[in-house]
C-alpha cells in the first residue's frame, strides 16, 4: 500500500485553462495512459456549464469512453445538481463538489456565494444518495481559495474550519483544501493542516496546490509533515482557474512523485511511465509545460565526464 495517494488533475484543472480545445480522442488517450501509471485517482473532467468552460464540453463522452481500470478512481468536478446528474449518468466513482471559501471568488467562478454553494451541496448529496443500491459514489468537496483569495486577500482559518464543518454535516465524505492561486506558504499550510486533522480526524483531506509563486512542492512537503497523505497534482504542471486572475499551473505530478520517492515515501506511481506520458503533453496542447523533472531528468541521471 503506497504511503501517498495522488489524484491526477491535468485532464480537468489542466485542460480547463488551455486556450485551444484538446480533441476528445486525445483527452481519452491521455487519461488511459495516466490510468496505467499507478495513480490512485484521476479527475477526468468537469460537468460544469459548457458556456463557462467550453474546453470541457465533451465531459460525458470522455467519461463514458475511457478505460476503467480497477484501483483507479474516476472523479469529476461538479458545481451544482445538474452537473451531479450528468456525472452520475456516466457512472463516475466520485464527485468532487466545488465551492469557494471567499465570497468574491465564489461569485466570479460559480455565481454563488459560499452559503448558496452549501445549499447546492445539500441538494447534490441528496441526488447522489438517491442512486440505486450498490452504486457507491464517494462525495468529495473542494474548497477553493482556502489559503487566500486573489480579490479579498486573507481567508481566516476560522472560516475555513467552519465551512469544512458545514460540508461534513451535509454528508460530504472527503475535503480538498485548494490554494487556487498559489498564495499559501509552508508555515500556513502546516498550521491549517494540523488544525483540520486535529478537529476532523476521521476525514480524508486532500491538498491542492498551485505553483504560481514557486511554493508548490514546499507546501506539499509541509502538508505531508503535518500528516496529510493525499495530494492533487497535475501532469507537466498544467492548470489554473480561468475565473481567478493570475492563476497558473498546479504542483507538477512528476515533480511531486520524484520528490517523495527520492525521500523514500512511496506514491504507488511508476515515475518513468508518468514521465513518458508527460513527454506527450506538448504534442497535445501545442506548447511547453512548466514541469522540471521532465526536462532535467531524475536526480539519478548521470552525464559522461567531459573529455580532457
Ligand atoms: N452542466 C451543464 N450545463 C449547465 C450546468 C451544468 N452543471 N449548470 C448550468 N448549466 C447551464 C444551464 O442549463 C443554463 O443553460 P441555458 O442558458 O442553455 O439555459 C446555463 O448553464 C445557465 O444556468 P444557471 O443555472 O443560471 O447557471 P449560471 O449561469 O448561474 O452559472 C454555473 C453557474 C455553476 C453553472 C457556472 O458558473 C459554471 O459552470 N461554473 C464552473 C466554473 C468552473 O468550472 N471553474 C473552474 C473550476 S473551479
Ligand atoms: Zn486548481
Amino acid at each position: 500500500m503506497p504511503s501517498l495517494q495522488i489524484n491526477e488533475v491535468a485532464p480537468r484543472d489542466g485542460l480547463q485553462i488551455e486556450a485551444e480545445f484538446v480533441p476528445t480522442a486525445d483527452k481519452i488517450g491521455l487519461i488511459d495512459a495516466l490510468s496505467a501509471t499507478g495513480l490512485a485517482r484521476i479527475e477526468a473532467t468537469s460537468f460544469v456549464s459548457p458556456k463557462a468552460i467550453p474546453q470541457l464540453r465533451d465531459a460525458a463522452e470522455v467519461v463514458t469512453t475511457i478505460q476503467r481500470r480497477p484501483g483507479v478512481g474516476i472523479t469529476v468536478l461538479v458545481p451544482n445538481v445538474k452537473g451531479a446528474e450528468r456525472a452520475l449518468a456516466c457512472h463516475v466513482d466520485e464527485v468532487n463538489l466545488v465551492m469557494s471559501a471567499s465570497e468574491s471568488h465564489g461569485l466570479a467562478n460559480l455565481r454563488m456565494t459560499p452559503t448558496q454553494s452549501l445549499e447546492q451541496f445539500a441538494a447534490i448529496v441528496e441526488t447522489v444518495r438517491a442512486q440505486p443500491q450498490g452504486r457507491e459514489v464517494f462525495i468529495n468537496a473542494s474548497l477553493s481559495t482556502t489559503f487566500g483569495c486573489p480579490f479579498e486577500g486573507e481567508v481566516p482559518e476560522a472560516r475555513v474550519l467552519d465551512l469544512v464543518e458545514r460540508q461534513l454535516a451535509l454528508g460530504v465524505q472527503g475535503v480538498s483544501l485548494c490554494d487556487t492561486t498559489g498564495m499559501a506558504n509552508p508555515a500556513q499550510v502546516r498550521r491549517l493542516c494540523e488544525a483540520v486533522l486535529a478537529r476532523f480526524p476521521e476525514t480524508p483531506f486532500t491538498l491542492h496546490f498551485h505553483n504560481t509563486r514557486g511554493m508548490g512542492l514546499a507546501n506539499a512537503l509541509a502538508a505531508w509533515q503535518a500528516g496529510i497523505t493525499r495530494f492533487d497534482a497535475s501532469l507537466g504542471g498544467l492548470g489554473g482557474c480561468p475565473y481567478a486572475p493570475g492563476a497558473t499551473g498546479n504542483v507538477c505530478s512528476e515533480d511531486l512523485v520524484h520528490m517523495f520517492e527520492a525521500m523514500g515515501v512511496s506514491t504507488g506511481v511508476d515515475l518513468d511511465a508518468l514521465l513518458k506520458v508527460s513527454a506527450s503533453l506538448p504534442g497535445l496542447i501545442g506548447h511547453d509545460t512548466p514541469g522540471q523533472v521532465a526536462k532535467a531528468g531524475k536526480a539519478d541521471r548521470r552525464y559522461p565526464m567531459p573529455a580532457r
